[in-house]
């Protein structure tokens, strides 16, 4: 069974009281939710062991938004899977185009994460995505298969059950454009087809596949109603809990 998720975002933002207020009132919100869909939150290091006090017994999980590349030892500024479980992580996001335009996170480096990620514990929810250019020039389904194979394709049937893809293209994050629900669900579509090809039908059909770039409670509805969209990684929008558990509502 495909599970429907909202995860947010909060990517650099807020400060560890502002977040704790925002994860209770997430927290309050998403107990009225009964469509079934999963809610995780993502906030800076920081935050994550008050946030995880927040979100005690509530139905709300707790990300990171990335991890390191090694179990432990003389990396300074980084943070390990281990670290992450032990102050009440679930799941990490990676790969996020952010870190990878920014801080130059490769296929590679990614596939070492990912495997550090699951070996600890973690679920991973691992984004792909084309920019501009690649848009522009039609390289959009290479991009996205590419991104897909060089990370997935080293791991198992198994693993693939602890891992969610988020198709962000990279020109509607931030922007307010957002890819209609057609260009959405066509490489939705395309993923999961790219996973069936290598995993099987089954494998892809219980993939979770989710949407980001610009999703808001006005236009959720039309991405979530696609076959292949199974929800939706929300940045600038999960900063409000009316408006992220708006989202959530929308399926
Ligand atoms: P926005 O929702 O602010 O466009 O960000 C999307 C995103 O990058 C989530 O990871």
């Amino acid at each position: 069974m495909r599970k429907k998720i909202v995860a947010g975002n909060w990517k650099m933002n807020t400060t560890v009281s502002e977040g704790v207020a925002l994860a209770k009132a997430v927290a309050e919100k998403a107990a009225g939710l009964n469509n079934g869909a999963g809610i995780i939150v993502a906030p800076p290091f920081t935050h994550l062991v008050s946030v995880a006090e927040a979100l005690k017994g509530s139905k709300v999980g707790l990300s990171a938004q990335n991890c390191a590349d090694h179990t432990k030892g003389a990396y300074t500024g980084e943070v390990a899977v281990d670290m992450l479980v032990d102050a009440g992580c679930a799941w990490t996001i990676l790969g996020h185009s952010e870190r990878r335009q920014y801080y130059g996170e490769t296929d590679e480096k990614l596939v070492e994460k990912v495997r550090l990620a699951l070996d600890g514990g973690l679920g991973v929810i691992l984004c792909v995505g084309e920019n501009l250019d690649e848009r522009e020039a039609g390289r959009h389904f290479d991009v996205v298969k590419a991104q897909t194979e060089n990370v997935l394709f080293n791991f198992s049937a198994e693993d693939m059950k602890k891992i969610v893809i988020a198709y962000e293209p990279v020109w509607a994050i931030g922007t307010g454009k957002t890819a209609t629900a057609e260009q959405a669900e066509e490489i939705h579509a395309y993923i999961r087809k790219v996973l069936a090809d290598h995993f099987g039908k089954k494998v892809a059909e219980d993939m979770t596949i989710l949407y980001g770039g610009s999703c808001k409670p006005s236009n959720a509805k039309e991405l979530f109603a696609q076959k292949d969209i199974d929800g939706g990684l929300i940045g600038g929008a999960s900063l409000k809990a009316d408006d992220f558990i708006g989202i959530a509502l929308a399926f």
